[in-house]
């Protein structure tokens, strides 16, 4: 689900229309639509960031492994680059492998990996909803859970 701010909170018989008031503001929850507008490109000052030139955004490809996949489902990507699909599919509890050709791409890949299994957290994506651009102040911090992988490293899932 999509998490937008209400700009015309409508009421019928004086109570919310399909939105809720929070502390900073009105909120409604909607399913995603044909042309997704929530999502940007990773900018140098976000950390998923590498130098790989077409890296995609964390918040793009857990729509798309959420859609796809359930926990512990496998998750392949046999052009990883950046690493940005098992990044997510580990930060979502899915196993996952992936290849690239170059090795320097994988050497960032791993990096993020590593960091994914003590970071979950996916930008845009918090509280088990998307949440629209430019909201980051405005989200929870996500609740984690343990899990306890294959290797017997706790990893952290949303
Ligand atoms: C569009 S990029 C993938 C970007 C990735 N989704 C990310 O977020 O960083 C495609 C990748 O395919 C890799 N590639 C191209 N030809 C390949 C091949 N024959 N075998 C494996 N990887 C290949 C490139 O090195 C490049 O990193």
């Amino acid at each position: 689900m999509l998490k937008r701010k209400v700009l015309a909170p409508y009421r019928d018989e004086g109570k919310p229309k399909y939105w809720t008031a929070e502390e900073d503001g009105n909120y409604r929850l909607t399913y995603p639509s044909n042309i997704w507008t929530d999502i940007t490109i990773p900018f140098w000052s976000m950390p998923e960031n590498t130098p790989h030139p077409t890296q995609k955004p964390e918040k793009l490809l857990a729509k798309l492994i959420l859609a796809s996949s359930r926990k512990n489902d496998f998750v392949f990507d046999p052009f990883i680059g950046s690493g940005t699909t098992a990044v997510v599919a580990e930060k979502l509890g899915r196993q996952w492998s992936g290849i690239d050709i170059n090795m320097e791409y994988l050497c960032w890949a791993r990096k993020r990996i590593g960091s994914a299994q003590n970071d979950p957290a996916i930008q845009g994506y918090s509280g088990g909803v998307f949440w629209e651009r430019n909201s980051l102040p405005r989200q929870r911090k996500p609740s984690f859970v343990g899990r306890q992988s294959q290797t017997g490293q706790e990893s952290l899932l949303e």
